[in-house]
């Protein structure tokens, strides 16, 4: 286990401590193929490793977001053989790849996030990279739809306004949701004990209406538990996001050391999650959601 978990463990907020000295790497570079199905092998991989890589080593990486880091989401890798899959593999960096879904993206433009920005070539090499990831995880095409239609970014940003007014605090409540994911087990304790005020893009807090208010207010929050599902692009739709739970949970890269929780779809918290995903699809069905909490 690296100094990570342990500093995890302990840490309260999730700001970037950038005076913790992490210990290195444990060589342990086992990368397997990115399992997030579908797309993610070649054109945009290279766009990937020769264009964008070298921005986020410059800017991202420094102090806060190595592999290595103690303490924010530490996706960018310490070489370009493993910057890849480190950096697709987090759900809270890359989202659905859309500009408006994708965190790479919005705290890039129109910045500055922790005190860097960003040119205007530095923010066209990612853009470009991320038109290139949702055509091929939407299964090709040209990636262009017909003028008239909503772009992947567009459909992104209103499902999720949407969801920030569907979503209901009687639910959560009903439902025990921040309980039932903050007291959720793994190998290494509670999801609480290192997640409870949303470290590492993730919140799991023992208290409802706090979880209520961060989930449908901020969308990095919300979007760890539900994803916009962009692959028909015409029926776009919110979804329950246990791609990302399983990732993390079964220990794929690049979360090899994260501790290992239950995945499977009958676990307590995440039968929570679909019930809530269940009621709040209702409202959107029956057109009884709230106003929207996030703008478009
Ligand atoms: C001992 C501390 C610890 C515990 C306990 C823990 N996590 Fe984590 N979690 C981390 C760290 C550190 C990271 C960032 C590194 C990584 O992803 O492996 C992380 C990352 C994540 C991410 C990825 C978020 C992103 O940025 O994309 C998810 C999802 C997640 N955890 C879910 C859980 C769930 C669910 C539980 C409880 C079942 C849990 N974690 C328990 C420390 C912990």
């Amino acid at each position: 286990m690296s100094i990570r978990y342990l500093l995890a463990a302990a840490l309260f907020a999730g700001g970037c401590v950038g005076d913790l000295t992490p210990v290195a790497d444990d060589g342990d570079d086992d990368v397997t193929p990115d399992a997030g199905g579908g797309g993610g092998g070649g054109l945009a991989r290279q766009m990937f490793e020769s264009d964008v890589f070298p921005i986020l080593a410059a800017k991202c990486g420094a102090g806060c977001h190595l592999t290595t880091s103690a303490s924010s989401v530490p996706f960018v890798a310490t070489a370009v053989t493993t910057a890849y899959v480190t950096t697709t593999g987090f759900d809270s960096v890359v989202g659905n790849y859309t500009q408006t879904g994708a965190a790479i993206y919005t705290k890039v433009v129109p910045g500055p996030h922790q005190g860097r920005t960003y040119t205007a070539d530095e923010q066209m090499k990612i853009s470009a990279w991320l038109a290139q990831e949702v055509t091929e995880r939407s299964g090709g095409g040209t990636g262009d739809p017909p003028p008239t239609e909503e772009t992947p970014a567009q459909a992104t940003a209103r499902l999720i306004s949407e969801w920030s007014g569907c979503l209901k605090l009687e639910d959560f409540t009903a439902l025990n949701f921040g309980p039932s994911w903050a007291n959720k087990g793994s190998n290494q304790g509670n999801c609480e004990q290192c997640h409870s005020t949303g470290a590492y893009g993730f919140k799991a807090a023992d208290d409802n209406t706090g979880m209520y208010e961060t989930l449908s207010t901020n969308k990095y929050y919300m979007m760890a538990y539900f994803a916009v599902d962009i692959s028909d692009l015409a029926n776009a739709k919110m979804v329950p996001n246990y791609t990302n739970f399983q990732r993390v949970g079964l220990r794929q890269v690049p979360h090899q050391e994260h501790p290992s929780f239950n995945t499977n779809l009958n676990d307590n918290a995440m039968q929570k999650l679909q019930q809530l995903y269940d009621l709040t699809m209702g409202y959107k069905a029956a057109g009884t959601c709230g106003p929207a909490r996030i703008p478009m």
